[in-house]
This record gives C-alpha cells, structure tokens and sequence, in this order.
C-alpha cells in the first residue's frame, strides 16, 4: 500500500499543539504580569504616607485698625468671623454647635442664623434660639510680633476673651 506523500492529520496536529501551548505561555505571563503590576502598585501606594495636608490652624488676619469698630468679618476661607468691638476683638469659629453648618451673619438684624435647623446666636456668639446646645466656640485670638491680628482655630477660649486692641 502506498503512503501518502503527506498526513493531513500529522501535519496540522502538531502546529496546533504548538499554537495552543504559545497561546497558554503567554496567557500565564500575562496573568502574571497583570498580578505583578497590581501588587507593584500596591506597595508604591505602601510607600507614600496617607496624611493630608490641611492649612495651618494659626493664621494672620491683618492689621486691627483695618477692623471697622462694630463690625462682624468673615475671613475668607478660614472659617473664622472676626468681630471688632469698642472694647477690642473677639474670634468666632464659624461652626454651628448643633450639627456643624456654618450659620451666616445678618447685618440688619445683628444675628446669626445657622440654614440647616434654625439656631440662633447674637453677635457674642451666644445662642438663644434653635437646637444648638451651646455658643458658637470662641477662638484665641492675639497680635503676632509684627502688630497684626493673630488667630488660632486650634485654642477656644472662654465667652469673656477679648483682645484688647
Ligand atoms: S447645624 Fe445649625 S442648627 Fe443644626
């Protein structure tokens, strides 16, 4: 019996098996170079520290004579209203004591007003009205070294702080 020049099933069944085990190879690499790449980035992640960076609680806020005697100041950005009196200065976080919001000065009506529950607080920052259990905190309020208005959000005072200035 003649055989033939050339087996089909020869010739294609071992160019398959090669194909397949190619294909396997380089699924197995890729699986491991996916694992590699995730454990990587876990530990660049490991190696940078997860603090956050917050602006510092003590801050300048000008000179006292730019301070209008009477006046109620939001510092911008800071959180912090800066009331001028006759007497001197007193610093109030702008936070309310209830939940947090930050309540909004009325001018015309010399009141706080906080928007989320409705408490109230006079211009000391005493509250008188709403679910607020306490005053709005007083914040330490002093002159820096070169004459102007110091203020640490990070130290409360009592209600009768002021800085005379
Ligand atoms: S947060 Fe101000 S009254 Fe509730």
């Amino acid at each position: 019996m003649l055989k033939p020049l050339i087996d089909i099933h020869e010739e294609t069944a071992v160019p398959r098996r090669r194909v397949l085990g190619g294909v396997l190879f380089w699924a197995a690499w890729g699986v491991v170079a996916i694992l590699g790449g995730v454990l990587g980035a876990g530990m660049l992640r490991f190696l940078y520290p997860r603090a956050l960076y917050e602006a510092s609680k003590i801050f300048k806020a000008g000179r006292p004579e730019s301070y209008k005697v009477g006046s109620v100041n939001l510092v911008t950005g800071r959180g912090v209203w800066i009331v001028r009196e006759q007497e001197g200065f007193y610093a109030i976080l702008a936070k309310c004591t209830h939940l947090g919001c930050q309540p909004i000065w009325y001018e015309d009506q010399q009141v706080f007003k906080c928007p989320c529950h409705g408490s109230r607080f006079y211009k000391t920052g005493i509250n008188f009205a709403g679910p607020a259990p306490r005053p709005l905190d007083r914040l330490q309020i002093t002159l820096s070294s070169d004459g102007r208005l110091l203020v640490d959000k990070g130290k409360t005072v009592g209600m009768d702080y002021i800085l005379k200035a």
